[in-house]
């Protein structure tokens, strides 16, 4: 999901496992907050993983792919640029954005120092590669999509994707409908055989969204659900 800056980085959801998830019902919901909360914690501590180098990342895809310009009905998605700044620090200082994300608050200067890695981050071509799209509405920038690759050999190539639409721009289909395109390249060009998702079991909104999606549970790590969605399941699902 999601959005890991500093290169590689193991799977979410390998991550979050490490999150107890054996606490019992009559401390419920103390015990999910304080899940969240060591969820968010080695969120951080992943992104502070200094990048794996390329030859301990296995094969390589036979061509990269090289994050394109999408157009939808309504929406732009392209790479990520410095003169998002202001937009980008202004989406990173939504408590609702954080809230289920592993980023930290950041600073304006922190925070333009994050997109500048966005910026970089634009080729997949071996495991952990991460690849961002800023998503615009009539010019604005309003959100992000990304695809993170997780496995590359033919038979079980995958990829986790993360969404992020900013609070203002929710309930209009935005994400469903960007997420829709990055869906479409990942079964496309990357010949994905499933991608996954891994959301905390509270984001009921991103939950709602990868239900809509056409993903399905297939594994719960702590306060995260993994879900799939494979080549086959997979259906353009804009309306
Ligand atoms: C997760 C997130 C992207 C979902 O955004 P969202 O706005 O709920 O999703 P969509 O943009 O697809 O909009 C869906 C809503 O628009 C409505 N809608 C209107 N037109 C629509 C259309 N053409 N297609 C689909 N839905 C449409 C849907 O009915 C739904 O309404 P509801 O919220 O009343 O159920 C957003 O909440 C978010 O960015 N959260 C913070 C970051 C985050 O947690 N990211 C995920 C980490 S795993």
């Amino acid at each position: 999901m999601p959005p890991s800056i500093l290169g590689w980085v193991p799977s979410g959801h390998m991550t979050r496992a490490l999150a107890p998830s054996f606490i019992g019902s009559s401390t419920r919901r103390s015990a999910g907050s304080a899940l969240h909360a060591v969820t968010r914690a080695l969120g951080r501590l992943r992104l502070a993983v200094p990048r794996r180098p390329r030859w301990m990342r296995g094969p390589r895809l036979e061509a990269p792919i090289v994050a394109p310009t999408l157009r939808t009905d309504r929406l732009l998605l392209r790479p990520h640029r410095m003169t998002d700044a202001a937009a980008w620090y202004a989406l990173q200082c939504e408590p609702s954005v954080l809230e289920y994300l592993p980023w930290p608050e950041r600073t304006r200067r922190q925070s333009a120092r994050h997109l500048a890695h966005r910026t970089r981050h634009t080729q997949l071509v071996q495991r952990d590669d991460f690849l961002a799209l800023g998503v615009e509405r009539d010019g604005i920038l309003i959100g992000d999509v990304s695809l993170h690759l997780r496995d590359v050999g033919a038979d079980e190539r995958s990829a986790e994707i993360g969404w992020i639409v900013a609070p203002g721009w929710e309930g209009h289909g935005y994400a469903t409908e960007a997420s829709t395109a990055v869906l479409g390249l990942a079964f496309g060009q990357l010949d994905a055989k499933w991608v996954t998702a891994v959301v905390d079991a509270g984001n009921t909104r991103s939950l709602a969204l990868a239900e809509r999606l056409g993903f399905l549970p297939v594994d719960q790590h702590g306060a995260d659900r993994v879900l799939r969605l494979s080549a086959e399941r997979f259906a353009p699902t804009t309306r």
